[in-house]
């Protein structure tokens, strides 16, 4: 690499390389660990439904409104809410911030499955709760922390473009072999009756639907400012529209696909499909030890899993880096690196709730009240901030001209804070429940 650049010289290479890095921000734990948790508990087939109208008619519209901000900015969070007004920057902090919290957490499991994948590989008896019993999770973060780092110091094009490149197809390869080796498991037709039989009584639940609203913000990385800053590197000709419905349906691929693959198993092996979190990392594991070439298959889940989730975490980290670069004089290898001293230290406490140490924050562990309060209010909360600020607030002349006019304009500017006002307000009044 010739020097440092700043931010606004940096690019995607090609469409391709943007709709991979894009894909690769969106394809995370979320897709695998967190969509069968969330389909298990809210009844399989009772879930799909809402689940794919939220995809395509809230979710993908503002994948297109923060793509379209990014390239029409050309700036960080930050710098795009302060564009549309100057006591507007605190909303983007506010999502830098809730990113990187959720970087911080995103990180500790994706040490975990990094631990998963090289048990697997040396052959090595490997149980959730012994490992967590040690320090060990705390070397696996700091590994997937630096592996991280490195990936986002090498820079849009050079690091975060050509891992996605790399990682992606091997991602959807290995996803797809693994489904259709589900096929061959005695528990192939109960798992994908589960998963896909509609029932439509339950759509009338609206708990349902509100799980499936967080489910796929948290899937497609929406509402955070993270596409908003992949936006920002978009060649001028990309076709926004096109490239977020390419986005939303690989997703949704792979979380289906992913759920192909694991709930034949977990009927094969009589395991509970609503375990919720524990579903991939200690039930799976176990019915991967008793299965014949289970080895192999675990090998092959985990390590999918892992490159999912560095790409997710590199997404992650780079809304901070270009947050950085943009209103600081520092360069993109010094940001990377002060930011990822912020991450470890932030992640820590995380880390050794699964640890030896059990920290734990009012009664549970921290990473999980972490990821119940960020994870779940934040997420809903900087997504209206990002509509208040691009629709509400912005000329609409100017907000038709960026999206295309068309249905979505009305969808962003009346259903998405509807209904994101109305999940918001259900999850607190449950909260107690
Ligand atoms: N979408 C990622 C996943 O599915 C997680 C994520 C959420 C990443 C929000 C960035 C922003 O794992």
């Amino acid at each position: 690499m010739q020097g440092e650049r700043s931010a606004g010289d940096e690019q995607w290479s090609s469409r391709t390389g943007f709709v991979l890095a894009a894909v690769g921000a969106a394809v995370g734990l979320g897709n695998v660990w967190r969509f069968s948790a969330v389909a298990g508990t809210n009844g399989g087939g009772a879930y799909v439904l809402p689940y794919l109208v939220a995809a395509f008619v809230l979710a993908a519209p503002l994948l297109v409104l923060e793509f379209a901000v990014g390239r029409a900015y050309r700036t960080d969070v930050v710098g795009a809410f302060r564009a549309v007004r100057p006591w507007l920057a605190p909303a983007g902090w506010a999502a830098v911030g809730a990113v990187f919290v959720l970087l911080s957490y995103y990180l500790v499991l994706t040490g975990w499955v990094l631990a998963f994948a090289l048990a697997a590989l040396l052959g090595r008896e490997f149980t959730f709760v012994a490992f967590t019993a040690g320090w060990a999770p705390v070397g696996y973060f700091l590994a997937a922390a630096a592996v991280v780092a490195v990936v986002v110091s090498l820079g849009v094009r050079d690091g975060i473009e050509r891992l996605s490149k790399l990682a992606i197809p091997i991602v959807f390869l290995v996803l797809v072999g693994l489904g259709a080796f589900a096929f061959t498991l005695p528990g192939a037709r109960e798992g994908l009756t589960f998963l896909f039989a509609p029932r439509t009584d339950a759509l009338a639940d609206p708990g349902v639907w509100v799980a499936a609203l967080g489910q796929v913000f948290f899937s497609l990385s929406v509402g955070q400012g993270v596409m908003l800053t992949y936006g920002a590197y978009l060649p001028d000709e990309v076709d926004l529209r096109r490239s977020a419905v390419v986005i939303t349906v690989a997703d949704v691929a792979v979380a289906l696909v992913a759920g192909v693959a694991i709930f034949p198993v977990v009927f094969s092996f009589g395991l509970e499909p609503s375990a919720g979190t524990a579903l991939a990392f200690e039930t799976l594991p176990t019915a991967f030890a008793a299965m014949p070439g289970g080895r192999f298959v675990a090998v092959a889940f985990f390590s999918l899993l892992f490159l999912a989730a560095v790409t997710s975490a590199v997404s992650l980290l780079e809304v901070g880096v270009s947050t950085a670069t943009g209103n600081t004089r520092l360069s993109r290898r010094a940001a990377t690196a002060a930011l990822s001293v912020g991450m470890v230290v932030l992640g820590l406490p995380s880390a050794l709730s699964y640890s030896a140490v059990d920290l734990r924050l009012g009664g549970v562990p921290v990473l999980d009240a972490l990821d119940g309060s960020v994870g779940t209010f934040a997420l809903p909360f900087t997504a209206l901030l990002t509509v208040l600020a691009f629709v509400w607030l912005t000329e609409p002349a100017i907000v038709r001209e960026r999206l295309g006019g068309g249905s979505i304009v009305p969808l962003l500017r009346y259903a998405v804070p509807i209904v994101l006002g109305a999940t918001t307000t259900y999850r607190l009044v449950t909260a107690g429940r």
